[in-house]
């Protein structure tokens, strides 16, 4: 298929690009490497188009002439903390901009979508493992814009016949290609792993655990690391499935909760070297546990996570950042 991988120049757009070339499909990358990065594009040598997903005549001339059968949109903002204190600007371009994508969709006739939504949409969970009919009530501007579009696809579904989209809720993202070609490079770097990995190579003075005395196996937080290789092919198994699907709403996690300790434990091992940590008392808006229930992506797209400890997620991403350590080009 023709895929127009919007954000493909970030982090998991462009994990999805190399997955796409690799499985026969002909991705062309959107961005306007605000967030992204021009390297990803020489790296995976793909056709490109960089500009803004609001400059509708070039969205719609790129869709055009690539005869794009499918988007997958990645491009967003993703910092929580960002999101609480510039909001407009969040509503702005995870929302408004993908309004603009959709409609410019819908002149080219371009019909199938695959969305980033994330398990932010879900808040603080009544259960965990989080299953997709968990509520949805989402605690930050960040969560609820992606829960804005979410609504947003339901809804254009009633009128336009032939829309047909997946959304995918990710858990944390991680991980890098495990070829070493491309891998993580946000500005700021809040992740979790790659953070631990710059303060191992020296980049960052150290971590700070925000919390010791929560109640989970040795009180700090758990989360579900995805790596990003298994995220970029569920992709393509649910642009895949919407040949016979219309409707797709999936979590994408392991179905494992890992503690800040055990990722910190597992990246000493790994690394050989120690970690400079700090421990500081609980953040505000962090949750305890948040873990997937992955059972419907395993019965609707038939996908499971193949990283499902966090050691061989840790090694893939030193294998990219021993080597990058301040991200491309730097
Ligand atoms: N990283 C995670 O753990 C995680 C978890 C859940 C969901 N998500 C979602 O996955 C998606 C990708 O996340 P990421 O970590 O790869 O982010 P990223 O910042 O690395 O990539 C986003 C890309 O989109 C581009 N972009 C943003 N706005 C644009 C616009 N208006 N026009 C053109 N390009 C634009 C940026 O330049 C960047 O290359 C986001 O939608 C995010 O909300 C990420």
């Amino acid at each position: 298929m023709n895929v127009l991988v919007a954000g493909g120049a970030g982090y998991i757009g462009s994990h999805t690009v190399k997955r796409l070339k690799e499985a026969g499909h002909n991705p062309v990358i959107y961005d306007n490497v605000g967030r992204g990065h021009r390297e990803v594009i020489d790296i995976l040598k793909v056709p490109a188009v960089i500009a803004d997903l609001n400059d509708r005549p070039k969205l719609l001339a790129a869709l055009r002439d690539h005869k794009i059968d499918t988007v997958m949109h990645f491009a967003a903002y993703a910092y929580v903390g960002e999101s609480v204190d510039q909001p407009l600007m969040y509503y702005q371009n995870n929302v408004a901009t993908t309004v603009n994508v959709l409609d410019t969709m819908k002149e080219a006739g371009v019909s199938r979508f695959v969305f980033s939504s994330t398990c932010a949409t879900y808040g603080d969970p009544d259960s965990i493992p989080i299953t997709e009919d968990e509520k949805q009530l989402p605690v930050s501007p960040y969560g609820r814009s992606k829960l804005m579009v979410e609504h947003v696809l339901k809804d254009l579904q009633v009128g336009w016949k032939d829309f047909k989209f997946a959304a995918l809720r990710y858990f944390n993202a991680c991980g890098c290609a495990t070829d070493g070609t491309i891998g993580e490079d946000h500005d700021p770097e809040t992740h979790l792993i790659p953070v631990i990995l710059q303060a191992i190579l020296g980049v960052k003075p150290g971590i700070t655990v925000f919390g010791t005395d929560y109640p989970t196996k040795d009180g700090t937080n758990v989360r579900d690391y995805i790596h990003v290789d298994d995220l970029a092919d569920a992709h393509i198994l649910a642009m895949e499935k919407l040949d016979t699907l219309k409707t797709v709403f999936c979590n994408l996690g392991t179905g494992n909760g890992f503690s800040v300790k055990e990722i910190i434990a597992t990246a000493e091992k790994v690394t050989g070297k120690k970690v400079p940590v700090t421990f500081g008392p609980r953040r505000a808006g962090d949750a305890i546990a948040l873990y997937a229930n992955p059972k419907r992506a395993k019965d609707l797209l038939g996908w499971e996570a193949k990283h499902k400890n966090p050691e061989s997620i840790i090694q893939s991403a030193w294998n990219w950042f021993k080597d990058h350590p301040r991200g491309y080009g730097k």
